[in-house]
């Protein structure tokens, strides 16, 4: 009996030599020590010996099991102070902090401006189908307005949104008139890239619908908008313009603040950005949103998040924005 635990031991520490995780351990540990371990079992035929031989192998084999017990622990203890030598905090590691990207904090500014005139922030999906991003917007197949927003067709029938405006049907289908939302998103379109011109940009979409919406309110809207984003009161012209979904149709450009509105490549010369496309919600697009335009009206626009985030940051090239570039990004330390 006496080899038989000695025999026991001696395996035990081999084994314990060569362990080096904490979860190794605990296996030898339940192997060697545990309800189904060899000793255990010797501890439990105990109870068919005679009395004698009970008390003379009872203590020995019970003196065994803790001397194993300990010698376990001591090991166990051994490796918790060897890993916690790793965590020095008496040394001062230099600490690199990130930063948001510059369309991400530009988003949560507009965004944040919108929530307190009440609007509410959806999102849409990136992958979109024709009705949504074009039919339900009043811009059936074949409509020359395609044109201008070429986009990539996936296999499965799908395409890339071209504009956040998408979200315009999805939010009336959900949650029906009176509403008031806003939308910023990645869009996509098949591009020539120069200095203004991104395949995937950002956009953000603003409806409102209720009784009795008209166009001073969506002009109060627009000036504020810029105001906050600006803090200033910033040079802003407004256009008629034309988009199937809105009817009047206005554009607002404002100054170049690159180049102080003398012309650069940004603005294409001209002094001026185009910033947000707007008007009063054509009644088509709301009778397809399950809206009736004779009891409601309503007002959109959809500003140019990316180009935005290029006024605000003056980054003059937009190809900046998605290119990772850790070195230029880094610039926008504002967490
Ligand atoms: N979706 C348009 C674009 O990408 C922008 C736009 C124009 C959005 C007018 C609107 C709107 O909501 O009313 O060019």
């Amino acid at each position: 009996m006496e080899q038989k635990l000695n025999e026991l031991k001696e395996n035990l520490k081999a084994e314990l030599k060569i362990a080096t995780k904490e979860a190794d351990l605990l296996n030898i540990k339940s192997t060697y020590i545990g309800k189904k371990s060899e000793i255990s079992l010797l501890l439990s035929n105990l109870k068919d010996m005679s009395i004698e031989d009970k008390k003379i192998y009872g203590s020995l084999i019970n003196n065994t099991k803790k001397e194993m017990e300990s010698i376990i622990n001591n090991r166990l203890e051994e490796l918790e102070n060897k890993s916690n030598i790793t965590f020095d905090d008496t040394i001062d590691y230099p600490i690199n902090t990130g930063s948001l990207h510059p369309i991400t904090i530009i988003a949560k500014e507009i965004t944040d401006i919108l929530k307190r005139m009440g609007f509410t922030v959806v999102t849409g999906p990136e992958m979109e189908s024709e009705y949504y991003n074009f039919e339900a917007l009043n811009v059936p197949k074949d409509h020359p307005a395609r044109d201008m927003q070429d986009t990539y067709f996936l296999d499965n029938g799908m395409l890339l949104r071209t504009q956040t405006s998408d979200n315009q049907i999805h939010a009336m289908e959900n949650y029906g008139a009176p509403l008031r939302i806003c939308a910023p998103g990645r869009v996509f379109r098949n591009e020539d890239l120069d200095a203004n011109h991104e395949n995937t940009f950002f956009q953000i979409e603003g409806m409102v619908i209720d009784k009795g919406v008209s166009i001073e309110n969506l002009l109060y809207v627009m000036q504020n908008l810029l105001r906050e984003i600006f803090q200033e009161n910033v040079l802003v012209r407004l256009r008629p313009g034309f988009f199937p979904f809105t009817e009047p149709s206005y554009e607002m450009d404002m100054s170049c603040l690159i180049c102080g509105g003398k012309g650069c490549p940004t603005c294409k010369n001209s002094g001026w950005i185009e910033m947000v496309g707007s008007g009063m919600i054509h009644p088509n697009v709301l009778k397809a949103g399950g809206i009736n335009p004779d009891e409601y009206t309503g007002f959109a626009f959809g500003f140019g998040l990316t180009r935005l985030a290029m006024m605000k940051y003056k980054i003059n090239d937009i190809r900046v924005l998605n290119s990772g570039d850790i070195r230029y990004l880094k610039e926008f330390n504002i967490n």
